[in-house]
């Protein structure tokens, strides 16, 4: 049987998430999406229209399908955490189920089990300013969207899990060093996160004999990275100083190292971050 995956984070072609199901899907796996409820319309209705028709062609010529798209907000654990004014907004009263729970709830009820299952998703209101300037609320928005979501997500999936199942997420190179720009409290979000991932990977491998990794990548074009700001000077400094500098990151590169580790060559990989960003990470300085 192929492996089964849910990849939470998908709302174009343009990210990670995107090139990870492709990835997946590729390499025989059946990939099903949680899609952030305000970016849930358009999505489907692009996808609908063949908007992401190129970039859903497969080695042998076929399209990528999604088994379902699930409508989903990460910040919400359960029914009941959904403030009255989110629930009567227009893009969140069309949907329901949306919460983590929830949402965990429909796939097992849906597919029964899960192998595979992918975070691949932050959000940081007050990205744009500087940590000295970052509000509380900027600042825990930031780690609730970005951190937490993972921690409920494993707390949720990691029971409906297959034998030799396996948890990943992105990080960025900000949350160990300076990256100026990075703001907001993201910093701290993905800090978090990798640390987070040691404990996990300790937590639910002993609970549920699952695997929990994360992948720090390299600068990418995504519509979220679009939205910080810098993303053209960190993709030139990275070209310019990075051991492989010959060419840009492809999300692609990403998407095959997290179907690596999510598959049973890694089965002796947990609690690990692997740098997929073509070696900025070793340097010291920038050339
Ligand atoms: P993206 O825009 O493709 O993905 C972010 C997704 O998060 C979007 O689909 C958005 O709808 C979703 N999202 C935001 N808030 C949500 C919520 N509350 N519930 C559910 N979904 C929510 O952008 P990208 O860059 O591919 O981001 C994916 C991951 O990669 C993120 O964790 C990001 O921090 C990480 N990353 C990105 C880098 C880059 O340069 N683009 C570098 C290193 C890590």
């Amino acid at each position: 049987r192929g492996k089964r995956a849910f990849v939470a984070g998908v709302a174009d072609d343009q990210g990670f998430g995107w090139a990870i199901s492709k990835a997946l899907t590729q390499a025989g796996a059946e990939v099903i999406l949680g899609t952030w409820v305000p970016a849930l319309n358009i999505f489907e209705t692009s996808l609908r229209r063949g908007k992401f028709d190129e970039s859903r062609v497969l080695s042998d010529g076929s399209l990528m399908e999604f088994a379902k798209v699930y409508a989903m907000d990460a910040v919400y654990d359960s029914p009941e955490d959904v403030p009255e004014s989110v629930k009567t907004n227009k893009r969140y009263a069309a949907n329901s189920e949306f919460t983590v729970s929830e949402v965990a709830a429909k796939v097992k009820e849906d597919f029964g089990s899960i192998d595979i299952v992918v975070h691949s998703l932050a959000n940081g209101p007050e990205v744009a300013k500087p940590l000295l300037e970052t509000s509380r609320g900027g600042y825990l928005a930031a780690v609730s969207a970005s951190t937490y979501s993972f921690v409920s997500m494993v707390q949720r999936f990691a029971p409906i899990m297959n034998e030799g199942g396996s948890f990943i997420s992105l990080t960025y190179l900000a949350g160990e060093r300076v990256v100026p720009g990075y703001g907001g409290g993201m910093s701290s979000a993905k800090a978090a996160l990798e640390s987070d991932t040691k404990v996990l990977a300790w937590e639910a491998g002993r609970k549920h004999n699952v695997r929990v990794n994360t992948i720090s990548a390299g600068p990418l074009g995504s519509r979220a990275a679009k939205a910080i700001g810098f993303i053209d000077d960190m993709i030139q400094y990275s070209g310019k100083c990075s051991p492989l500098s010959q060419r840009e990151l492809q999300a692609e590169e990403v998407g095959n190292v997290a179907t690596f580790l999510c598959s049973p060559l890694a089965s002796a990989v947990t609690g690990t971050c692997l740098y997929v960003d073509h070696g900025l990470h070793i340097m010291g300085l920038g050339v």
